[in-house]
């Protein structure tokens, strides 16, 4: 199969997978849903993305049909019948299909799909070319620690940021207070102290922002998680982004004003290598 599929405890090519248009993830955002790095031929923090997928999953009061277990077989089984080393798996969960209305079906059955794509392994370290962000006001709801699938205000952040040659928009709530990229955390550098948002409502925790997080206890880095202001974040020494897809992602510029300081920093470089290193060995 070129890019296999499971649904409902069937497999099959992505091309031929089939959800009813009366899912409630298609008619009315109700979903979640994870993705998961393949590198090797092997899936990437597993248990910490089904972890919170059953977070985001029981805070739209979701249960998720099937156990951590059963869930894991199905992707070993999916990366066995893909034919590629790298690539990544999408989840997603709904509350089912049923006739639209905002109430909650009393009968239906949730949607649980998933499948893998290829994704090309990123460059060498010494190639990853730092990127520019712009930033925007954060307009989405006060839940985003859920990894829901409403993403409108993402994307038109991302959009924008695409149009404007950058990789990423990063939010700011009233007040200047940077949260993170629409799909991504945020870290900058302020004398030696590496500064990321708290894992509160208002950011998703990534799972690449918990292993950086981890990665920079293991190496006696000082960090805090504490919030960033927007104000501040032109005179940072270093800024970078982190998620599944982007790993450790340096960025030199920001609304474009060119960052001061050499890009990849040294602590961005140090933690570049050491998730990769992860990354290979996990
Ligand atoms: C809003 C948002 N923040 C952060 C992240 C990074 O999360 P992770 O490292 O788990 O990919 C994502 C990933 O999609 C995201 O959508």
């Amino acid at each position: 199969m070129l890019n296999p599929a499971w649904k409902d405890g069937l497999y099959c090519d992505l091309s031929e997978a089939k959800v009813s248009i009366e899912d409630r993830g298609y008619l009315l955002g109700d979903g979640v849903y994870e993705v998961i790095r393949i590198y090797n031929r092997k899936p990437f923090s597993l248990t910490a993305h089904l972890d919170r997928l059953e977070r985001s999953a029981s805070a739209i009061r979701l249960d998720v049909p099937y156990t951590k277990d059963e869930l894991e077989a199905v992707i070993f089984e999916l990366i066995g019948k893909s034919c590629y080393a790298n690539g990544y798996i999408y989840m997603q969960l709904t509350r089912g299909s049923a006739k639209r209305d905002h109430l909650f079906p009393a009968d239906a059955e949730p949607t649980l799909v998933m499948y893998t794509r290829e994704l090309p392994p990123l460059p060498v370290i010494d190639s990853v070319n730092p990127a520019g962000c712009i930033t925007v006001p954060d307009e989405r709801w006060l839940n985003c620690y859920i990894k829901s699938i409403n993403l409108l205000p993402n994307l038109l952040a991302r959009q924008k940021a695409y149009e404007s040659g950058s990789i990423e928009a990063l939010f700011y709530r009233p007040g200047g207070l940077l949260t993170e990229g629409t799909r991504s955390n945020l870290f900058a550098v302020f004398d030696g102290v590496v500064y990321t948002h708290p894992a509160t409502n208002l950011i998703l925790a990534g799972i690449t922002r918990e292993i950086v997080i981890d990665l920079m206890q293991k190496l006696a880095l000082p960090f805090k998680e504490e919030v960033i202001l927007l104000e501040d974040i032109s005179k940072a020494s270093e800024v970078w982004i982190t998620s599944t897809t982007l790993e450790v992602q340096p960025i030199n510029s920001i609304d474009g004003n060119v960052l001061d300081h050499a890009s990849p920093g040294k602590i961005c470089m140090m933690l570049m290598k050491e998730f990769r290193n992860l990354a290979a060995e996990d």
